[in-house]
């Protein structure tokens, strides 16, 4: 069932549990996150950014989502990953998508506010809900997202609660030490920013930069208020690596069997993340 992201992600909190949201841009990226929902039973985010409208349109991505879930149960969201462009924005509400995420963050504030809020209004009137964040995160190794040049500004709690009252969002992307791509050392993620705008602000958080970061690190941030959590790299990663070792060992396949194999590979590692931020493990 496609859902707005409000509902899921205020169950989320309730429970003290986050919602993956997994980055998608072909099919068997999308056929992986689904299946894996079905398979555990959990809701889930089918995340699409600008970033892969050069791997498929917004139409497109809607059309096979709709087709794959024919027979999923469990209640998913269609969501639009960082997106900077308000055309893409619409676009992609028009298409069909039931969340969507305005990614002002690099602008100066009074323009991100002014940007946000006018996403929301519009997003409201055709039951979108809207992701905005403040703040920014670093890249680090194998993103395909993030730039080298990304700056860590960690997200402001003083700002976090004039930016939520302004523009009424549904859900606050917090920049608190996770980066987009692999930790190039050990992760240093500032739970104590996280508690201290969880004091001021009472909507769900959501944490970009899953892959990699450790697990207990990542429960301690659903703990304080995180409801949704990122992952795009870890997937790409591991799926390349485990290609890699089955085309060394001398076997020829077919196109049509590698789409399906691929498919396996995605899904434990969305299957693995699932569990962990439902507490199942
Ligand atoms: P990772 O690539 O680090 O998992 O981050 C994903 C993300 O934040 C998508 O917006």
């Amino acid at each position: 069932m496609l859902v707005n992201m409000k509902e899921i992600l205020h169950n989320a909190s309730l429970e003290k549990k986050a919602v993956g949201s997994f980055n998608v841009y072909t099919y068997e990226t999308i056929k992986g996150v689904l299946e894996s929902a079905q398979q555990q039973n959990f809701p889930a985010i089918i995340a699409f950014g600008e970033k892969y409208l050069k791997n498929m349109d917004f139409e497109s991505v809607y059309s096979v989502v709709k087709t794959l879930s024919k027979n999923i149960e469990v209640p998913f969201v269609l969501h639009l990953d960082h997106c900077s462009n308000l055309e893409n924005v619409y676009k992609a509400i028009k298409a069909g998508f039931t969340s969507v995420m305005y990614d002002g963050s690099a602008l100066p504030y009074e323009e991100n506010v002014a940007n946000t809020s006018k996403v929301v209004e519009i997003a409201k009137a055709c039951n979108v809900s809207v992701e905005a964040e403040l703040g920014s995160l670093a890249a680090g190794l194998d993103s395909h997202e993030g730039k080298l040049d990304d700056r860590e500004i960690y997200t402001s709690p003083l700002l976090a609660k004039d930016f939520v009252q302004k523009t009424g969002i549904d859900a606050l992307a917090v920049s608190i030490g996770t980066v987009h791509g692999m930790y190039k050392g050990t992760p240093n993620i500032r739970v104590d920013i996280l508690k201290e705008i969880k004091e001021k602000v009472d909507i769900p958080f959501v944490l970009h930069g899953g892959s990699g970061t450790p697990e207990d690190v990542l429960l301690d941030c659903i703990e304080n208020g995180i409801c949704k959590i990122n992952v795009n790299t870890e997937i790409s990663v591991y799926t390349i690596e485990k290609m890699k070792e089955l085309l060394s060992n001398g076997q020829k396949y077919h196109l049509s069997e590698i789409s399906l194999m691929q498919v396996g590979f995605i899904k434990e590692v969305v299957s693995k993340y699932m569990k962990l931020f439902n507490r199942m493990v």
